[in-house]
Order: structure tokens, then C-alpha cells, then sequence
């Protein structure tokens, strides 16, 4: 078996593909996907996203402060691909992708309602790193989607077959294969 050697590049695949829902102080939002977001903490629960400063969607989070992460899915993958080759400066990529703006519980940017789980955000620190500045954010709410909750209060998140981002692509998710921990789990 050999290796090839590539340059020093983003090789940490696959990730999250994410619609990252922005406003401004005076209320105009915007929606910009985000492959460069990862959780950060669990006690508090902390997330990150690297956004350049070229995009649009740069100045409302350096504005307000918020954000909110919304999920993917199979059905989003058309949306979340649009909002990451258009900008908000251009077009209006609630009409152009025809999703629902609905008010957050905490923060000024809008939740999109066709996605199963939102992230409701605030920034607590900014870095500036080099192509992108990142944002180290404190998760203030979460929102599911109800449909995917069974009778004992579990929430599917695979029944909304979310997607993932690989080297490029986007990806549905493959099959199940195991638990948490299933490594060391006695054998009945
Ligand atoms: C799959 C995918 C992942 C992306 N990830 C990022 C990212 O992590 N950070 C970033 O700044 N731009 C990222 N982009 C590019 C922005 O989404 C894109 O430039 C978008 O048009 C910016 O929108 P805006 O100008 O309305 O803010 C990504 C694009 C795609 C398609």
C-alpha cells in the first residue's frame, strides 16, 4: 500500500453541510450554506462557523451577532447548494429557493422553517484566521421538527435523511452500523 502526499489542504471530510440564517440590524436577512461548522463544547453547548469576509452574510453576523444553523436534508440538498453559489447581495434566496423565514425565539435572524433542526446562535468571540473569520458561538435554542419525535420522546433525526458534504459532493447518508459504544457492548 502507498500514500501520495497532497499539499496542506482542508482534507476533514465529511462534514455537516449547513444553511446558516443571517440578519442585520435593521431586520433584512439572508441565508448562506456553510460547510465549515462543527460543535465546539458541550457544557456550554457551543458551536463554530469560519465565514469569509467577502460574503454578504459576513457583516450581518458581525452586526447582530446571531445566527442560526438549520440543518439539511435529501430535500434541502437543491436550496442549500443555491445558497452557497448566489449571494443575498444579487438575489433573494428566500423567494429564489422558495423557503420559510419563521421568527426565533432568541436571536434577530430567522429560523428556516423546512428544515428539521435549528440552531438558534450567539457569538461570543471572533477570530480572525486568515481566508475566513471564525465565529465561536453559544447555542441559545433549539428547534425540531415534531415529525421525527417518536411516542417515548427520541428524535429521529435519520427519518429526515440529512446529507453531508464530502470533498465537493453532497452525499446522502448510508446505512446504520451501530451505537454509541456498540464496540463494548456484552453480546447477549
Ligand atoms: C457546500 C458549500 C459549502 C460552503 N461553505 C462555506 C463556508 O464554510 N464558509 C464560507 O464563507 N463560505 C462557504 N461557502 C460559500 C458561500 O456559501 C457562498 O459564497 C455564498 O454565495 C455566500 O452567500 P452571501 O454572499 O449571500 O453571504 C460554501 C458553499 C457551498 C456550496
Amino acid at each position: 500500500m502507498a500514500k501520495i502526499s497532497f499539499k496542506p489542504g482542508n482534507m476533514l471530510y465529511p462534514l455537516p453541510v449547513v444553511m446558516v440564517s443571517v440578519a442585520d440590524q435593521t431586520g433584512r436577512t439572508n441565508m448562506i450554506t456553510v460547510a465549515w461548522a462543527g460543535t465546539i463544547c458541550t457544557n456550554p453547548p457551543m458551536v463554530s462557523i469560519s465565514v469569509r469576509p467577502s460574503r454578504y452574510s459576513h457583516h450581518m453576523i458581525m452586526e447582530t451577532g446571531e445566527f442560526v444553523i438549520n440543518l439539511t436534508t435529501e430535500e434541502l440538498a437543491y436550496a442549500a447548494d443555491y445558497c452557497g453559489v448566489r449571494s443575498g447581495k444579487e438575489v433573494d434566496k428566500w423567494k429564489e429557493t422558495k423557503l420559510t423565514p419563521v421568527k426565533s425565539d432568541l436571536v434577530k435572524a430567522p429560523c428556516i422553517a423546512e428544515s428539521p433542526v435549528n440552531i438558534e446562535c450567539r457569538v461570543v468571540r471572533t477570530e480572525q484566521l486568515g481566508s475566513h473569520d471564525l465565529f465561536v458561538a453559544e447555542v441559545a435554542a433549539v428547534h425540531v421538527d415534531d415529525r421525527y419525535m417518536d411516542e417515548k420522546g427520541c428524535f429521529h433525526l435519520e427519518s429526515a435523511r440529512p446529507i453531508v458534504y464530502n470533498h465537493g459532493e453532497y452525499y446522502a447518508i448510508g446505512k446504520r452500523l451501530g451505537k454509541f459504544g456498540f464496540s463494548v457492548q456484552k453480546k447477549p
